[in-house]
This record gives structure tokens, C-alpha cells and sequence, in this order.
């Protein structure tokens, strides 16, 4: 099982030592039964992963620049920059950045450039509330995925999250017969059985019973609730044990 962290814009260094009641808690969890994935703001991917070097907690960054070479992007981090200062991951297409402008096209980009440079890639799909009252749901979704992974033949490092956008930060979580039927449309329209498929939005340690049942499952991406360790771990625990 996946878990990972999105800390959104949340944290300075002080908060790492936040962090070391997860390590403690990771070296007691048996190899292999789960992944662990932080992905703070990129100002502190470099100090997070110099402090988990001995541990198996891995870190992510929560987006990239499209271009794989280095250029006149103001403000902009491309994914060898992130690679170098120790990510493994990006999240790439997140509901917050597709507000931002982020299209399918610019995703496409930015996955190709992220699996060029070695890194996995979170990429989050995932339909709004207007879309769902309409019932477009597997529309948007089927589109999502066939613009998003366009001409992306590996898809060995490509790890899906559904993130409804409505369930987002606000509490609401899918019906299980719903969230079903959507994770088992996305694997459909994946047509690679092997990727992982994640669910986010609104995780916590109250709801994840619910979730974790939900045949093809593969994890979860966590907000709001891993920014508390305590948290984070709770909701670890519950769906482990
Ligand atoms: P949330 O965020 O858990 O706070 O709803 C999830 C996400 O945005 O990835």
C-alpha cells in the first residue's frame, strides 16, 4: 500500500522535526508492506531527503515545469532540478494546478519530461462536482487519461491517483458503490493492469476503513491529514492492521 503525503504549501524547516515520529514508526513497519512517499514544497525536498537518507520513507515534489531543459522560466523548477536535490517522485496534475491553468496537453509534457529524468510520476485525474451531477464522470476521466499519458509508451513509472475534486480538502469522500465503479473504469481505461491506482481526497483516519476495502486500491494520497504526524500515522495504522 502507497501513502502518500501532499503537504500542498505547508511547511518551513522547523516542521520536519515533525517528522520524526513518522521514521520512528516506519522502522518498526514490516519491509515491503508499505510505501511511504512525502512530497513537501520544493524548498524543503532537499533538507527532507538529506534527513530520510537511513530510512525507507522516500520524497516527491508536487509539480514541474514542462521543459526538460533548463530556460527562461521565471519561478519554474524543471524535473532534473527536482531528480538532483533527491525526489523520486512529482505529482503531476493535481485538481489545485489544473485550476492553475494546467491543461492536459501541459501534463503530457510534464510526464514526458518527469519519466525522461528518471522520475515516477503521481499523476492525479479526477472529475469536478459539476461534471459528476451531470454525469460525466467516466467522460472525463477516459479523457484525463488518454491526453494526460498521450504517446507514453513505459508506463512502468506511472502511478494514477483519482482525486474527485469535489472530495478535495472538503470531507466528502465518494460512495463506495461509486468509487468502485470509477477505480474499476480507470484500470479499465489504463489498459496495464500492473499500474497502481490510488485514491485521494479528504483521507483520514475516521474514513479509511471505508476506503481501504475498495477492490483495486492501491493506496491512498493524503492532504490536509498528513500534514499532523499523529494524523498520518492513525490512518497508516487503521488501514495496515
Ligand atoms: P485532502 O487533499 O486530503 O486534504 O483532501 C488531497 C490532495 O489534494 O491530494
Amino acid at each position: 500500500m502507497y501513502f502518500i503525503a501532499n503537504w500542498k504549501m505547508f511547511g518551513d524547516l522547523t516542521t520536519l522535526n515533525s517528522l520524526d515520529k513518522v521514521i520512528k514508526f516506519s522502522k518498526n513497519i514490516k519491509k515491503n508492506k508499505i510505501k511511504l512517499i512525502y512530497c513537501p514544497p520544493s524548498t524543503l525536498i532537499r533538507p527532507l531527503s538529506k534527513r530520510l537518507k537511513k530510512t525507507k520513507i522516500e520524497v516527491g515534489a508536487q509539480n514541474c515545469h514542462y521543459s526538460y531543459d533548463t530556460g527562461a522560466y521565471t519561478g519554474q523548477v524543471n524535473t532534473r532540478m527536482l531528480k538532483s536535490v533527491g525526489a523520486k517522485y512529482v505529482i503531476i496534475g493535481h485538481s489545485e494546478n489544473r485550476q492553475l491553468g494546467d491543461n492536459d496537453k501541459l501534463i503530457n509534457l510534464k510526464i514526458r519530461s518527469a519519466t525522461r529524468a528518471g522520475l515516477k510520476v503521481i499523476f492525479c485525474i479526477g472529475e469536478t462536482l459539476e461534471q459528476k451531477k451531470n454525469k460525466k464522470t467516466n467522460y472525463v476521466l477516459a479523457n484525463q487519461i488518454k491526453n494526460g499519458l498521450k504517446s507514453i509508451k513505459n508506463k512502468s513509472n506511472i502511478i494514477v491517483a483519482y482525486e474527485p475534486v469535489w472530495s478535495i480538502g472538503s470531507g466528502l469522500i465518494p460512495k463506495s458503490d461509486e468509487l468502485i465503479k470509477s477505480i474499476a473504469y480507470i484500470k479499465s481505461k489504463l489498459g496495464n493492469k500492473f499500474i497502481k491506482i490510488l485514491y485521494g481526497g479528504s483521507v483520514n483516519s475516521n474514513n479509511v476503513d471505508k476506503l481501504k476495502i475498495i477492490t483495486g486500491i492501491d493506496g491512498f494520497l493524503i492532504g490536509g491529514a498528513s500534514q499532523n504526524s499523529n494524523k498520518f500515522i492513525d490512518i497508516i495504522k487503521k488501514t495496515i492492521n
